[in-house]
């Protein structure tokens, strides 16, 4: 049954709502324009901030409802699985020829379905970074670092295991943004 909630999760989380919102609006393709990413950072830069919510919110709510999926179906190991379809759903979608997204709205989703606690302080800390620097990528990036070790404070180990290997998968679909932070070439949120 493990496969079988790896499938189901896959599959959602392969649905790249970036893409599909922004076609629908009739903005073309959201991997010809800014960093070429699905994400919801890359749709804002059309200048929808409408369609870059919802791209947020359903991206997350892919990897959240599967997680719920998971916990219905069968506990903690089915909740693991459940986030680890997901999030590789997004970020390897077949649909798209496995080029998917970097996995922070997913991450997010599945985070906050698994141990909510957990899904604020992700939210605090990229509010906070994104907020002061104005930086989408340096905040998922340390909202991401920071989680394994809150989900360990807060005694949930087989979830900060799994996140962690979230998180590295997360920070190597940001290769490119990590060289852009490091050469100042980043762009900033609000800037097209
Ligand atoms: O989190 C996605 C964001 O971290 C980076 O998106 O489009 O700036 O590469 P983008």
């Amino acid at each position: 049954y493990f496969a079988a909630m790896f499938l189901v999760a896959y599959l959602l989380g392969s649905i790249p709502f970036g893409v599909l919102l922004t076609r629908f609006a009739g903005l073309g393709d959201v991997r010809n324009i800014g960093s070429g990413n699905i994400g919801a950072t890359n749709v804002l830069r059309t200048g929808r901030k409408d369609l870059a919510a919802a791209t947020l919110l359903c991206d997350a709510l892919k990897g959240a409802a599967a997680v719920i999926i998971g916990a219905r179906w069968g506990g903690p190991d089915f909740v693991v699985t459940a986030a680890l379809g997901a999030f590789l759903g997004h970020l390897f979608p077949v649909w798209l020829g496995f080029k998917g997204g970097k996995g922070v709205a997913t991450y997010v989703g599945c985070l906050m379905a698994a141990a909510w606690p957990a899904g604020l302080a992700f939210a605090a800390i990229w509010l906070g970074v994104a907020f002061t620097l104005r930086y989408s990528s340096l905040a998922a990036l340390l909202a991401s670092l920071a989680t394994p070790f809150v989900l360990a404070a807060l005694d949930r180990y087989q979830l900060a295991e799994a996140f962690a290997l979230l998180t590295l998968l997360l920070w190597l679909k940001h290769h490119a943004n990590i060289r852009r932070l490091i050469r100042g070439e980043e762009s900033r949120i609000g800037k097209k």
